[in-house]
């Protein structure tokens, strides 16, 4: 790893209450670069019992948190926000060797995801409660905003960064604690983030990472009674366990889950604007985003002209190591995904679909060919199925209605794209779309001042805006009577 600037970034231990600790029973686990399949780091493996035990110091930790002044919490998000600008090549070459994504991705996440940090430390001295006109002139009635307390968030691999910004920087600004569970296939930027929240004066105990199998920790995090909150960003299938899980404590929970995210592209689109919109919202990382586009839907007139111009623009996407300068698309995070992704195309090809691959993806580990398939047909898997790769189906549509039911026909709500020039039909998507977020000739529909959220089984609570402390705090409500008339 000797092509970090900064090597106090890599971190392979767990991080509990500002210490860094090793598995108490010596397990270790391996994080791979999924360029080569190459062993980066050794983890330590961390289980139900060290998670119990950061439940226990965020739960010290909690008390002087809250009482922290909002300005002072606020100024110590800032410094842990400048911290991770001034290493972000470092944090950026970590999640490239880690997850795959080019190096400039890799880069435009550390930035988004430190903008969440920036964003809630500005809001944290925003708490308001009110006042509320009471009914009696002997009463007053107020409200305050307090902290839910100890809060657990599980983040997935394919941002393995700025999933854990979305959730920190919200959580620490209304005066929680945090335990952290990162993806095991890529800990390492979780280490970093808590290496540079310690180097920013970040209290111990107030961020803590717990870093292992998913099943122990997990089960820890969700049984635990002093847990209050839970927020996970991943599968829909683990959302709900998860949620199963956490009923017996009865916490709060936010869910940002799958989607099957329509794109649809009208015949009064601009067909250029609509490639290269489609190229973004579907190859971006890999295709592995829950908002990327699962399904192109494209209007009858237009489809064959469509079909080509992506499939030519797709061909010039630069498929390689995300450390190469000129890579553009890199690696799938996994073998496990490949083998996933790989499965989807396999029954859409047996069923009939025609693919067009791209034409010079490697080979070796866990690179994939970007394709455009055509000729789908309702009986195959990608129809209904959340494909995180980078496979491009595109289904036809003959009028606006009939476009809109295949859009809304799916269990997921989480983000939807249209392609039109006509103003009223902008209107009409906008109400009869069922999804927490539109992309209207948009594909970027996602930063810290956007709530980030879907409907249906896409999950709950929304992430980033002004909206994103609340999934933090509860409102207490104080009645004080005895006033006189
Ligand atoms: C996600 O896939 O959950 C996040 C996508 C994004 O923030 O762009």
């Amino acid at each position: 790893m000797s092509l970090l600037k900064n090597p106090q970034l890599l971190r392979t231990q767990g991080f509990i209450n500002g210490q860094w600790v090793d598995s108490t029973d010596q397990q270790t686990f391996p994080v791979y670069n999924p360029a080569n399949n190459e062993i980066i780091a050794q983890c330590q493996s961390l289980g139900a019992e060290e998670t119990k035990t950061a439940i226990e110091c965020a739960h010290q930790a909690l008390s002087g948190w809250t009482k922290t002044p909002a300005k002072e919490r606020s100024r110590l998000l800032r410094a842990w926000f400048d911290l991770i600008i001034e290493n972000e090549t470092g944090l950026a070459q970590l999640m490239t060797l880690e997850q795959g994504k080019p190096l400039q991705e890799a880069l435009g996440e550390v930035r988004y995801g430190a903008s969440y940090i920036e964003w809630f430390a500005e809001e944290a001295k925003r708490l308001y409660g009110d006042q509320i006109p009471a009914a009696s002139t002997q009463q007053r009635i107020i409200t305050s905003k307090q902290a839910v307390g100890v809060v657990a968030a599980i983040t997935p691999w394919n941002f393995p960064s700025a999933m854990i910004t979305r959730k920190a920087g919200p959580a620490l600004a209304a005066g929680c604690t945090l335990i952290i569970k990162p993806a095991s296939e890529t800990p390492l930027s979780a280490l970093a983030l808590a290496e540079l929240a310690n180097q920013a004066g970040i209290p111990k105990g107030v961020i803590n990472v717990v870093i292992g199998s998913s099943s122990p920790i997990g089960g820890e995090l969700t049984s635990n009674p002093t847990v209050r909150k839970l927020s996970f960003t991943g599968s829909t299938a683990i959302g709900k366990l998860l949620i199963r899980q956490c009923a017996d404590t009865v916490k709060r929970t936010s869910m940002e889950l799958g989607g099957n995210a329509p794109f649809i592209v009208f015949e009064d689109a601009d067909l250029d604007v609509a490639v290269q919109g489609a190229i973004s919202a579907k190859f971006r990382n890999a295709g592995q985003t829950c908002i990327c586009a699962n399904r192109l839907l494209v209007h009858d007139s237009i489809y064959d002209a469509f079909s080509s111009k992506l499939y030519e623009a797709m061909s010039k996407l630069s498929v390689g190591d995300g450390l190469q300068s000129d890579s553009t698309l890199g690696p799938l995070v996994s073998q496990k995904a490949v083998n996933d992704v790989q499965s989807l195309l396999d029954d859409a090809l047996e069923k009939g679909a025609k693919a067009q691959s791209h034409p010079n993806t490697p080979d070796t580990a866990c690179f994939f060919a970007p394709t455009v398939l055509t000729d789908i047909s309702a009986d195959m898997r990608i129809n209904s199925e959340e494909i995180f790769g980078p496979i491009a189906p595109l289904f036809r549509f003959s009028s606006e209605q009939q476009a809109i039911e295949i859009a809304n026909s799916t269990e997921y709500g989480l983000a939807a794209y249209a392609y039109t020039n006509d103003y009223r039909r902008m209107a009409r998507l906008t109400d009869h779309l069922d999804f927490g977020m539109i992309g209207i000739n948009e594909w970027a529909i996602s930063n810290e001042a956007m709530p980030f959220g879907g409907v249906k089984e896409s999950g709950t609570g929304r992430e980033g805006s002004k909206y994103g402390i609340d999934e933090y705090i509860d409102i207490k409500t104080t009645v004080i009577g005895g006033f006189e008339d």
